[in-house]
């Protein structure tokens, strides 16, 4: 392939949001320069653009999507084919975040060559970057190191043990288990792990763990002197319909947005003020006269009466369209 063209590159960089495309290389710098990195979980084309668009370096195709997006009780039901299918899609409207694919629960505890040959599938029919597997399955991690498959490494509270665990429990609190964790960081590092993200312990634990890695700490319910924090998208904007974690920040409400919208749709709709004239089509020469310029062609808009009827608010909108 020619090495002049970089696709990622194509995309204009926003205002104030750093380019070019975030590599797994890049997060072992921003770690060495003390960068902050931002990671968040995204399962569709449009979620996915707004995050990346925002200027977020790593965008996780989570196993999560089986319950924040599918309504699953956990993440264990998920298929591979699944997540390829929403891998695909973010992929797709992602120009510079490093795109990071979930492998879901059964694709890699079986063996390596089953590990091995399912996450093939996520960089060769989905476009990922790296894969991320829970747990601290070293001899998996080297092999996809060795296959050129990036991995960052999940530990902590890993929701596919969450029948092991006997639930979604912080782990990680007893010195013991501290210490099992970091030795399990550090054998994920040497098999070549790029980045591990670290869930639902202690803010200490997460701490040391990140002070003795050279590769980049991703938290989540790990504090904050984790390299980097990831959140649940749905998390983050309220569409989980459940109380939130201790560790989530709701940033906007998005159920509410969308409640109000939609229900002010349907209202609208019931009182047969939605679509008005001004939102519908014409046959030529029954548009309106008195309607601006642009409006009273073959594909005007609106006619004399509709326009007559808009709010000064809708009509200062279709005037600047
Ligand atoms: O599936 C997911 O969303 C995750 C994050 C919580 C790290 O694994």
């Amino acid at each position: 392939m020619s090495l002049t063209e970089f696709p990622a590159g194509a995309r204009i960089a926003q205002p104030g949001i750093p380019f070019p495309k975030v590599t797994i290389p890049a997060l072992a710098d921003m770690k060495r320069q003390g960068k902050p990195i931002s990671a968040l979980t995204a399962y569709d084309y449009a979620t996915a653009r707004l995050v990346d668009e925002a200027g977020v370096d790593l965008i996780l195709v989570g196993d999560s999507l089986a319950m924040v997006v599918l309504g699953h009780e956990n993440t264990l039901s998920v298929t591979v084919d699944e997540m390829l299918h929403h891998t695909r899609a973010v992929r797709r409207a992602v120009h510079r975040a490093l795109v990071v694919a979930d492998m879901p629960f059964g694709s890699y505890q079986g063996s390596v060559a089953e590990g091995l040959a399912n996450a093939v599938r996520f960089v060769k029919e989905a476009g990922a970057e790296a894969v991320k597997i829970e747990g601290a399955r070293v001899e998996l991690v080297h092999a996809l190191t060795q296959a050129e498959i990036p991995v960052v490494g999940h530990l902590g509270l890993t929701p596919q043990s969450v029948h092991r665990m006997g639930g979604y429990r912080v782990q990680a609190r007893t010195p013991e288990a501290m210490r099992q964790l970091q030795t399990d960081a550090v054998a994920l590092a040497h098999a070549g792990a790029g980045a591990i993200v670290l869930e639902g312990i202690p803010r200490e634990a997460a701490a040391q763990i990140t002070a003795a890695l050279d590769i980049p700490t991703i938290g989540i319910g790990a504090g904050p002197e984790c390299n980097g924090q990831i959140l649940v998208f749905h998390d983050l904007v309220n569409l989980t319909f459940a109380p939130a974690a201790k560790f989530v920040r709701r940033y906007a409400d998005a159920s509410a947005l969308f409640r109000g919208a939609i229900e002010r749709y349907r209202e609208d709709v019931e009182h047969h003020t939605f679509p008005v004239d001004a939102e519908s089509y014409h046959l030529p020469g029954a548009a309106s006269k008195s309607a601006p310029a642009g409006f009273d062609d073959d594909d005007a808009v609106v006619n004399r009466d509709a326009w007559d009827e808009l709010s000064e608010e809708l009509k200062r909108e279709l005037k600047q369209a």
